[in-house]
């Protein structure tokens, strides 16, 4: 028999406490943002078949070489944790026909991502994206609504010093000839580049772009831009997205070799920076994939969208000291001084909280005890009923803010603390 503790898998966090009442914010405001921008939620499978990943991301992805959570079934099919959820809205999106009621269907998604990389501040091999997608629509307008509603969503959470880089891969008109100088250019220049990155003059020039190695960053910094070599279309509509962006005000700035890890872009390819996140300081990011529907078995269908990295956000608001607060509930807390008390407490709380935040004691303890306790829920209120008070079928309430404490009549308990929660959170209460 093995004894002792298990702990958590590395890469993974438990979240509770005041951290995950951020995320709570966090995630209402998500999803305020994406409904009132007209999308509707969409949850998949947390596994999908391996091949979903691979067809999509790309197999020469790091993602896919080395970073999924693959495992054969019982019945020995591969199955795959989701490293990212596009793959998995364009399957949904084709498996239930959603082309045949909408022509331009729009979803937003929250939820656990799986990836095998080492794991840093900022890194997790469980991680949670929230995002969008935008299916069958082809108009910039779309574009630069996805990084109109990511940027919404940062700044109704109080981030600020947001970059949002744009610039675009092209499409099969532009990209190939665009790869091809590139190799040569970097073909030229092969003996001063790093050996990671003589590696991928093979197997995935782009990617070279991105290299962080000294040596590498002089030959990048002169190296052919994807955004002089675009065709007169992907030229024409990443002007369309700026332009949009620019008419509602949205900063954006030109990014000449935004490199994304995912095979599966075409035109727009955007991420949002911040500069406290050091070297993983994406946000998030997103794009347009005009052929991934095709590729997955379906019709032509031109589709735009984005995702947003939780942790990452939620770590930046954190040490930029951001809070992000619940709305307020009135806490209540019933004490009863004595043993005779004790059966009014149960009922009590059970009323409260059909209204407000409530707990209680079902043992009676000296009075200072009591009150220790309660100091721990950070009540607002206290319900103490003592003999006094149970002889007159009334209980004692007092005020932490202010210290008054007086006589409530239990007929008027409910109206009393009523018009407590209206004068301190500025709100009438309902009752559920
Ligand atoms: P991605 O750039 O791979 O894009 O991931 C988006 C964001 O997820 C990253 O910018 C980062 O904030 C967060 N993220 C990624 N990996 C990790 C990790 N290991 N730990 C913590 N956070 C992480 C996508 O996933 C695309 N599906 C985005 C998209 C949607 N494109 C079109 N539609």
């Amino acid at each position: 028999v093995t004894v002792g503790r298990i702990q958590a898998i590395r890469g993974t966090k438990d979240l509770l406490g005041d951290e995950l009442a951020r995320w709570r914010v966090m995630e209402s405001r998500v999803r305020r943002v994406a409904l009132r921008a007209g999308y509707e939620e969409i949850r998949t499978p947390l596994f999908e078949a391996t091949d979903l990943s691979s067809r999509s991301i790309g197999t020469e992805t790091d993602i896919v070489q080395k970073e999924m959570y693959t495992f054969d079934d019982r019945k020995g099919r591969s199955l795959t944790l989701r490293p990212e959820g596009t793959a998995s809205v364009v399957r949904a999106y084709l498996e239930n026909n959603v082309a045949r009621e909408k022509a331009v269907a729009k979803f937003w998604y929250m939820g656990p991502m799986y990836r095998y990389e080492r794991p840093q501040k900022g890194r997790y091999r469980q991680f949670h994206q929230f995002g969008t997608e935008v299916l069958g629509s082809e108009e910039a307008f779309h574009d630069a609504e996805t990084i109109a509603i990511f940027n919404a969503i940062l700044r109704g959470l109080g981030l600020t010093d947001l970059t949002a880089r744009l610039g675009s891969v092209g499409d099969e008109a532009c990209r190939p000839a665009y790869v091809e100088k590139l190799s040569a250019y970097f073909r030229d220049r092969a003996g001063d580049l790093s050996e990671l990155s003589r590696e991928r003059l093979e197997r995935n020039p782009l990617r070279i772009l991105d290299s962080k190695e000294k040596e590498d960053r002089v030959i990048v910094e002169d190296a052919p831009s994807i955004l002089d070599n675009l065709c007169d279309g992907c030229a024409k509509h990443l002007d369309d997205v700026r332009r949009a962006l620019d008419s509602a005000s949205i900063p954006h700035e030109r990014d000449d070799a935004l490199v994304r890890g995912l095979d599966y872009y075409t035109r727009t390819v955007f991420e949002i920076h911040h500069e406290k996140l050091g070297a993983q300081s994406a946000l998030g990011g997103g794009g347009r994939y005009d052929r991934l529907v095709k590729d997955l078995g379906g019709p032509p269908t031109p589709s735009v969208g984005f995702a947003a990295g939780m942790e990452r956000i939620a770590g930046v608001a954190e040490e930029l000291g951001i809070a992000w607060d619940e709305p307020r509930e009135v806490r209540l807390y019933v004490a009863p001084l004595t043993a005779e008390a004790e059966a009014k407490v149960f009922p009590l709380v059970h009323r409260f909280r059909e209204r407000w935040w409530a707990e209680g004691a079902p043992r009676s303890r000296n009075l200072k005890t009591m009150l220790k306790r309660a100091a721990r829920f950070e009540p607002d209120l206290l319900v103490l009923i003592g003999e006094e008070e149970l002889a007159a079928a009334s209980v004692a309430l007092k005020r932490l803010d202010t210290g008054e404490q007086k006589a409530v009549p239990e007929n008027d308990l409910i109206e009393e603390i009523e018009n407590f929660a209206r004068e301190t959170t500025g709100r009438s209460s309902k009752k559920e």
